[in-house]
């Protein structure tokens, strides 16, 4: 279940309909889907190989028809990230900069877990997300990505369409003030 981190002075939010509340009052989708048990085999392993990746995908596949059939999502893909990643640290370093995409961000944890952050209208706060939670961010919406202690996570990502998929960095700070 994710939870919110607001600035200093301000409460977290744990509670799961005033998580998905916060969020969808600021215009990001979320929901909370149950990583079905027999994703278990592949999530618990941190390496997985392309063939265990694919079998890993068909265990949540349903997620995906639902996105096709609802809101033309077309390709999807399984980001594996854990410490002995090589260049790991390189490819964190894109995401945890104040960034925004012309096309929608969409992410399905099914293992692990990471912080998004977010700059909305002023306001800055943190979404602390991990495994069953489904985050879909618009498009254009300043946000950021970073990874905690563990340094663990695999999430399904999902496109309308890849060519627009690069960081428009803002030069924003991501301090919670
Ligand atoms: C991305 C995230 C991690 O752009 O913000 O892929
Ligand atoms: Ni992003």
């Amino acid at each position: 279940m994710a939870t919110i981190i607001q600035k200093k002075g301000l409460p977290e939010i744990k509670e799961t309909s005033e998580v998905k509340n916060f969020l969808n009052s600021r215009g990001i989708d979320y929901e909370h889907w149950i990583v079905p048990e027999n994703s278990k085999t592949f999530t618990a392993k941190q390496v997985l190989n392309d063939v265990e990746k694919e079998d890993l995908l068909k265990t949540v596949n349903d997620k995906f028809e639902l996105l096709k059939q609802k809101e033309g999502y077309t390709t999807r893909d399984l980001v594996v990230l854990h410490p002995d990643v090589p260049g790991i640290n390189e490819m964190l370093a894109k995401f945890d900069k104040v960034h925004f995409h012309t096309d929608v961000e969409v992410r399905y944890i099914i293992d692990g877990s990471g912080y998004f952050g977010f700059l909305i209208n002023g306001e800055k706060f943190l979404v602390h997300v991990k495994e069953s939670d489904f985050i879909s961010i618009p498009k254009n919406t300043t946000h950021w990505f970073y990874l905690d202690d563990a340094k663990r996570i695999k999430a399904v990502r999902y496109f309308q369409d890849t060519s627009g998929w690069v960081p428009n960095y803002t030069g924003d700070t991501t301090d919670l003030v």
